[in-house]
């Protein structure tokens, strides 16, 4: 059991619930950020912000002192070869377990950077366990709450495939359960949510929600890049959108597991449960 545990990407979707679900249950909770000084609004109460940075190895030294547990985020865009070097210093000073946020099927998939990071760790002198994650409901708002605050319109080429939206904040929860609590040595969990849903479905729990008719518009893949791109988007982030709704469409994101509530006791929420309670983020003024 970890008792002071180093969140990295503690400002961000998932970090950020983890910390909370750390101070909830005791343990102390270092809020690995590039900017200690300005991360207050992101973190609650509780949380002690470290100066951290991937890319700056002279800020790891002082970002692990005393540090047993560690919850492992491959922020976008930071080479997979900082993070598995992180790793190894970690385990040097004596962290003794890593939970690493993974994606849901990264064990099928040798092409993809959390593949080759949990063969790392996996062989490295620390207990792991790897949390595959499937799409995270966060992103609806995240990514395309424009597009549902000015056009009534969820907008992605997904076609009729389902997904298994996972809540942030539940794997948040889990994050904190597996560093804290006994056992979770050297496993893997595939965190979902209770169920599978289109984006018909979830256009209808947003109307249900909000108040107000939401649409599911299915782009062709070139309308949808365009788009992206005219508003602002990279481009590297449009077409890992494409690829990401691809799957979706193709039938490859609709696995539901019960990893959430086995290790919650309790079921995980729903699409409706979000939409319900980031309702704020699809308002009009
Ligand atoms: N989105 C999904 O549906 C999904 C599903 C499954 C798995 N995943 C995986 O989840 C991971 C991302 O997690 P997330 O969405 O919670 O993260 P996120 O919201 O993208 O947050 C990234 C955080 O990383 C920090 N960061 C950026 N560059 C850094 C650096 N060089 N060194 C240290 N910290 C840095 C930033 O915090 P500061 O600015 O405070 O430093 C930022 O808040 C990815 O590996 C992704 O593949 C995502």
């Amino acid at each position: 059991m970890a008792e002071t545990v180093l969140v990295t990407a503690a400002t961000g979707t998932v970090g950020r619930h983890v910390v909370t679900e750390l101070v909830d249950r005791g343990a102390t909770a270092l809020a690995g950020t590039r900017d200690p000084d300005g991360a207050g609004d992101a973190l609650s109460g509780g949380a002690r912000p470290v100066a951290f940075d991937f890319e700056r190895p002279e800020t790891w030294g002082s970002a692990l002192e005393g540090v047993d547990g560690l919850f492992l985020v491959r922020p976008p865009g930071v080479a997979r070869g900082r993070l598995t070097d992180f790793a190894d210093a970690a385990a040097r000073v004596g962290v003794g377990r890593v939970a690493y946020l993974s994606t849901l099927g990264a064990e099928r998939n040798p092409l993809i950077p959390h593949h080759r990071i949990e063969r790392h760790l996996a062989d490295a002198a620390v207990d792991h366990a790897f949390l595959r994650a499937s799409f995270f409901a966060q992103n609806l708002h995240e990514v395309h709450a424009r597009d549902v605050v000015e056009r009534d319109e969820i907008s992605v080429p997904a076609g009729d495939g389902a997904t298994s939206f996972v809540d942030a904040r539940d794997v948040g929860a889990v994050g904190a359960a597996v560093l804290t609590e006994r056992g979770h040595r050297n496993v893997a969990y595939d965190l979902t949510g209770p169920e599978a849903l289109t984006y018909d479905e979830v256009a209808a729990a947003f109307s249900d929600a909000l108040g107000r008719r939401i649409t599911y518009g299915d782009p062709s893949i070139p309308a949808f890049i365009r788009r992206e791109y005219a508003s602002g988007r990279p481009l590297g982030f449009a077409l890992l959108m494409v690829g990401v709704y691809t799957t979706a469409r193709l039938g490859l994101a609709d696995r539901v597991t019960g990893d959430v509530e086995r290790l919650l006791n309790r079921p995980p929420r729903t699409i409706r449960d979000y939409v319900r309670d980031y309702a704020d983020e699809f308002r009009r003024e």
